[in-house]
């Protein structure tokens, strides 16, 4: 049996204040170099995160599980595919004794839209779950965890900008200067696996390779000659598969200031750079007040 948790006291604060920020992961650039003998494909994109998230509450002593809640607890099931419950799994397996509680996902981000709220929830609860099992965040169950869960879950457990490589599994530090970011989801989910299927590469097929990126940019001008050479290889098949995704591309290209507009992940969220966060506010009002049915999120990357 788990030991018990003692109740709240003045020292101890309750344990509903355990509680982690699960943010929207965007791929700058994505870049598909081929498909491994595994059947999934190499990559190699720029990954950073936003200033928009999910947050999950832990209760340690609660019973295990997951409960749902905030604006997007009605788009979400509780089902063995969740990947919060799928990272604990995981981690059950890799870790014995490992205590299990009870955790609250506050549903923010899009369900399926390439910014990668369900890996970000699931880094969430792997590092949740190291902190009150007194796991070091660099013990590498916890990567193996992570990359068991999902291909996107390593880089949401390491959470800052960096080069992802592989699968999603060789991540190497990129310093990114700020930007104002405008997220437009047309709430349209996408399945990955259709999007990567799109592209038609059979196993061990290479299309493309591509130069390293810097370690780092000490400007936004920088990045934006980087990103200019290197889109988003997943960009034409979602368009292929959902044509509707022009609109949201040619509403963010239409607003003042924008300097990069392009799609995250397998979509169907995209991005728009500003130089600061006033220039992404009043973007983000202008296509609101066009597209009143879609989810626009102003924010701040780098
Ligand atoms: O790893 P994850 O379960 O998130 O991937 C979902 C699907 O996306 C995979 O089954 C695969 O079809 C595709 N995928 C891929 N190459 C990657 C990541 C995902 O083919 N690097």
């Amino acid at each position: 049996p788990h030991p018990t948790t003692a109740a709240p006291t003045a020292s101890s604060p309750p344990a509903a204040r355990l509680a982690e920020r699960a943010p929207a992961k965007i791929n700058l650039s994505l870049a598909v170099l081929g498909r491994r003998a595994d059947g999934y494909h190499e990559l190699s994109s720029l990954v950073a995160f936003a200033g928009a998230a999910d947050r999950l509450a832990y209760d340690p002593a609660g019973a295990p599980g997951l409960d749902l809640a905030g604006p997007g607890a009605a788009t979400l099931a509780v089902e063995p595919d969740n990947l919060v419950l799928k990272a604990v799994r995981e981690l059950t397996a890799r870790v014995e004794g490992l205590a299990v509680g009870r955790f609250t996902l506050d549903k923010r981000l899009p369900v399926s839209s390439g910014i990668g709220g369900g890996s970000a929830d699931a880094a969430a609860a792997l590092r949740l779950l190291a902190r009150t099992n007194g796991l070091a965040p660099d013990d590498r169950r916890m990567f193996e965890a992570a990359l068991a869960t999902g291909s996107d879950v390593p880089v949401c457990l390491y959470g800052r900008a960096c080069l992802m490589r592989g699968r999603g599994e060789a991540l190497t530090p990129v310093a990114l200067p700020r930007f104002g970011l405008v997220l437009v989801n047309p709430r349209i989910p996408v399945a990955t696996a259709a999007v990567f299927r799109q592209l038609g590469l059979v196993p061990g097929e290479r299309c493309r390779s591509v130069p390293p990126p810097p370690t780092g940019f000490a400007t936004r001008a920088e990045v934006l000659a980087f990103l200019t050479g290197m889109p988003n290889d997943l960009e034409p098949p979602a368009r292929a598969l959902e044509p509707s995704l022009g609109e949201v591309a040619d509403r963010l290209a239409g607003t003042p200031a924008v300097r990069l507009v392009r799609m995250s992940g397998s979509g169907a969220t995209f991005f728009g750079l500003y130089d600061d966060c006033r220039a992404a506010a009043r973007a983000a009002k202008l296509i609101v007040a066009a597209r009143p049915d879609w989810w626009v999120k102003s924010t701040i990357i780098g």
